[in-house]
């Protein structure tokens, strides 16, 4: 058997009722899984249980409500005796610079991604501890929270937090054998198609046409099924010794994020006052400034 094969395994796949999810759920049912799929749109959530096949069962409802994410780990155990991963992907956008960003927005997003990542990667770690045969948990970052993003105030603090889930719960689930990444997708999806840049590419993208090789390469952006083979990776024993991680996957793009690091450090005896701080900045610290913001290759469109 490979050990890319998830057969006899199951897994739970939130906000799989379309894009990334629906492409995650798919995938991991022809690898093998039987597979719960999660969203708020029940219908949604049908049609992608429909595709992924006679293994996969739904569960409507939100993962910010503790009962849902209990839930998703309880239908898997009933229906298919046990539990080894469970894939945090359920999201939303509420974009508005900071100065605009109402309490309501802030809040759903924050709620749907950070509350529902935690209360569904708790679920299953509870399951995967008694289960007592490790597991996988893989939760969904986003270029805007490694690098902050114009607009994205509750969004970039969210996937940013949810980087630091999978860097925190790697050490805690390490001796129970569970490991913990962060996928950092980019596709066209809902979720894309309304970015400004993108916009001239969305006709030509719903009539069926491929990404331009510099969209899928330099921007990292292509079909959702493109980010599904780093799910099926790392769900499978391929992956076992992989943990705290938060890798990017888009498009023709696969890469290793680096984690936040010292990369100018010195010491003073006594410490730091204003006047040295001010002193060292210039001559040591300040050729070393890091830039921020997701950027983007300039997109020429023929
Ligand atoms: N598309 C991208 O390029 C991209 C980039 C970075 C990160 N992501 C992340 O990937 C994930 C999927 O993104 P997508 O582009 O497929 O988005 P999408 O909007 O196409 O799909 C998100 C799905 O989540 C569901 N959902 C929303 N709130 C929910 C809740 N509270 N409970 C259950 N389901 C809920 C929605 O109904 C929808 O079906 C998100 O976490 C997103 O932040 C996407």
């Amino acid at each position: 058997m490979s050990a890319l094969d998830l057969g006899g395994k199951a897994a739970v796949v939130t906000g799989a009722g379309q894009g990334l999810g629906r492409a995650y759920a798919v995938a991991l049912a022809r690898a093998g899984a039987s597979v719960v799929v999660n969203d708020v749109d029940a219908r949604a959530a049908q049609e992608t249980a429909a595709l992924a096949g006679e293994r996969a069962v739904v569960v409507t409802g939100d993962v910010g409500e503790r009962a849902v994410a209990d839930a998703l780990v309880a239908r898997a155990v009933e229906t298919f005796g046990r539990l080894d991963a469970m894939v945090t992907n359920a999201g939303v956008l509420r974009d508005a610079v900071l100065w605009k960003m109402t309490d309501e927005d802030f809040d759903l997003v924050v709620r749907t991604h950070l509350r529902g990542t935690f209360l569904c990667a708790r679920a299953a770690a509870v399951r995967m501890r008694d289960q007592g045969q490790g597991g996988r948990i893989i939760v969904v970052g986003s270029p805007a929270g490694q690098y902050g993003n114009f607009g994205q105030t509750n969004y970039a603090a969210s996937k940013a937090g949810v980087v630091a889930f999978a860097r925190t719960w790697a050490l805690e689930l390490a001796r129970a054998s569970i490991t913990v990444n962060a996928v950092v997708p980019t596709a066209w999806t809902a979720m894309t198609a309304t970015i400004p840049i993108y916009k001239p590419l969305a006709a030509s993208v719903a009539a069926g046409q491929p990404l331009p090789p510099a969209v899928r390469r330099e921007h990292a952006i292509g079909r959702p099924e493109d980010c599904a083979g780093l799910v099926v990776f790392l769900a499978s024993e391929a992956a076992a010794g992989i943990s705290g991680q938060a890798i990017g996957i888009g498009g023709d793009r696969l890469c290793l994020y680096s984690h936040p690091a010292e990369i100018v450090t010195e010491l003073r005896d006594g410490g730091w006052d204003a006047a040295a701080i001010a002193a060292i900045w210039q001559e040591r610290l300040a050729a070393h400034v890091q830039p921020y913001g997701v950027r983007l290759p300039k997109l020429e469109l023929g």
